[in-house]
């Protein structure tokens, strides 16, 4: 019989769930895609029914619930102490006990509760650690029998970063280093500083680094005062952070404003408010602190574990500039980086671990493959059910029986400057939308602030780029190839922001930061043959084999889940057509045309 077992990631952020059929992920999704409520973190009611439905599976014959720990709950109970015995550095994973399978009363009674919900039954539940599940999450779909375990995150029940090693069907922990000296907490600290919102606006924190000015003293300036005043950091890359500058442990603010403001001689930047060069300057020099531990921490889990691979989540991973620059360090031979890597993807960890670690089953190797495939994990719509949407908004649209013909017209369109809503297959999961959710250009002048993700056909990345593997996951930075870049002029770095950011970088701008960098996302005809088609046929017309994704959804909202979500969100933004599996509409057949928004506003940062 097979053995199905349920993840969950709850009461958070980002809440999700996974489930696992015999050692295989059949389906996850987060649950703000259902509910339509930007990192939900409830208990994922519909996230849940969801994965089982589409496993066939009942909830009465699940043979395990494996939750992933709300962190700040227990908390609450430590923070008190904290400054008593939090250790410095990182310290050793003592316990060989399986301490992660100990039960929390507490947490049991109310997700009883919400499980109740889903059918009757008693089935067992499982309660690994926090960053058992990142690890979990990042090693066992991951294409390598052997690799070194990175974990960085803002915290979980202790451990702040873990380096572990998975062999096989084991994980074992070697370093932890303890809460409140967080590599996550520290890059939260300058996302509210600069003006962003803790937990979703570190990826525009990131985002702005580049248009700090490198050669400026003041950035050099920023950086030293980080590593002398803030933050130590040790050869292993193991931090301490001075406290007197953080205020995260009373759980009131991140950040001591006065105390900052006194070292940067800048005041916290006000949400919305333009953002000023010191600003971008101040985003570059915590890029490049972050940089340098994640680089350090690195070398630490090779000579630690020796192995040729490593394999990351946790927030922090989704730094896909340091994971860029941790690739090209050649610390290690490859990477894999988990999706979902915040916490959504501890619902995926949760149901492995007992799989693995508390069933003991082997793992099944795929040759080179994940076992993600894309990431193409959620909720998908017949052809008979877009239809069915369709008529409920009395929506124009045309129905092509051959999908070859349809890519080769919406190729054309694409090509001809139109701005195109691509819905097909299975949902992503994880915050990025990788070709089943995406919103579609070509590539021109961009108008927002920060550049557009490229998706490139796989066998065409060295053709554009410095880089020479897949990017599946739009989580690696690579520049773009050194001769396609045109060479900044002098004096750019003193130039006004506006003239930066229009200076023709490369024969793809829209796609190129201000550093020649790229967050590039690689498309397989294997993982996704209908988007890998689409771009063949727009290379086919003009010779360019990428295009722009961006994510579909409107500024401030969850990705779209289903065809009435992507028909809303055309109707109130500036897309000119929308292809919802075999269907294409033409905006300007819709007979209501809503209110036009803005999709493009999604750039600007904030
Ligand atoms: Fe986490």
């Amino acid at each position: 019989m097979q053995k199905a077992i349920l993840g969950i990631s709850a009461f958070y952020h980002d809440s999700a769930a996974a489930l696992l059929v015999d050692g295989q992920i059949v389906a996850a999704a987060q649950e703000e895609r259902f509910t339509r409520k930007k990192h939900d973190s409830s208990f994922p009611i519909h996230a849940c029914r969801y994965v089982l439905e589409e496993g066939g599976i009942d909830y009465k014959d699940l043979a395990a619930v494996s939750f992933y720990d709300k962190p700040f709950l227990k908390f609450e109970r430590l923070l008190e102490t904290y400054h008593a015995f939090a250790p410095s550095g990182f310290v050793s994973f003592l316990s060989a006990m399986p301490v992660w399978i100990k039960e929390k009363l507490f947490m049991k009674r109310m997700l009883k509760k919400q499980l109740a919900e889903l059918g009757d039954g008693d089935v067992p539940m499982y309660y690994p650690e926090h960053h058992l599940s990142h690890a979990a999450s990042a090693f066992y779909p991951s294409p390598f029998q052997d690799a070194a375990i990175l974990t960085i995150d803002g915290v979980g029940e202790w451990a702040t970063t873990t380096i572990g090693h998975g062999r096989g069907k084991e994980i074992e922990i070697l370093k932890e280093l303890h809460f409140p000296h967080s590599v996550g907490l520290l890059y939260s600290a300058f996302t509210y500083y600069t003006g962003f919102s803790v937990n979703s606006g570190e990826y525009k924190l990131m985002g702005l680094a580049p248009y700090g000015n490198p050669c400026a003293e003041r950035t050099t300036e920023f950086r030293k005062k980080i590593v002398d005043e803030m933050v130590d950091i040790r050869s292993d890359g193991s931090i301490v952070l001075n406290m007197d500058y953080f205020e995260y442990a009373t759980g009131l603010k991140m950040a001591n404003d006065a105390k900052w403001e006194e070292l940067f001689g800048i005041p916290r930047r006000k949400a919305e408010s333009e953002i000023s060069q010191v600003y971008m300057d101040m985003a570059l020099a915590i890029q490049q602190v972050t940089e340098e531990i994640v680089l350090r921490l690195a070398c630490s889990a090779r000579q630690l574990t020796r192995s040729k691979y490593l394999v990351l989540a946790g927030g922090v991973a989704l730094n896909c500039v340091a994971n860029g620059k941790l690739l090209r360090a050649g610390t290690f031979e490859d990477l894999w980086i988990q999706p979902a890597a915040g916490d959504a993807g501890g619902a995926v960890g949760a149901a492995y671990t007992v799989w693995h670690i508390h069933d003991g089953n082997e793992r099944k190797l795929n040759g080179h493959a994940d076992a993600i495939a894309g990431s193409y994990l959620g909720p998908e719509f017949s052809d008979k059910e877009i239809r069915r949407a369709l008529q409920r908004y009395d929506a124009q649209a045309r129905h092509f029986d051959d999908f070859e013909d349809l890519t080769r017209d919406i190729a054309a369109k694409i090509a001809d400057g139109n701005v195109v809503g691509w819905f097909q297959g299975r949902m992503e999961f994880g915050p990025r939308a990788l070709g089943n959710r995406s919103i579609l250009l070509k590539i021109k002048y961009r108008e927002g602030f920060r550049p557009f993700a490229p998706s490139v056909l796989e066998e065409d990345i060295a053709e554009y780029f410095d880089l020479d593997r897949p990017s599946p996951y739009m989580l690696l930075v690579a520049p773009v190839r050194e001769e396609k870049q045109i060479p900044l002029p002098e004096g750019y770095h003193e130039k006004a922001l506006y003239e930066r950011l229009y200076f023709l970088r490369s024969d793809l701008p829209a796609i190129t930061h201000i550093d020649y960098s790229a967050r590039i996302q690689s498309v397989s005809r294997e993982t996704n043959p209908q988007y890998w088609e689409l771009i063949q046929q727009f290379k086919k017309l003009t010779g360019y084999g990428v295009i722009v994704n961006t994510s579909f959804n409107v500024r401030g909202e969850p990705i779209v889940c289903t065809p009435d979500d992507a028909y809303r969100c055309f109707m109130r933004t500036e897309m000119d057509f929308l292809v919802l599996g075999n269907y294409v509409l033409d905006k300007r057949e819709q007979g209501k045309l809503a209110e036009t928004g803005d999709w493009r506003s999604e750039f600007k940062l904030d």
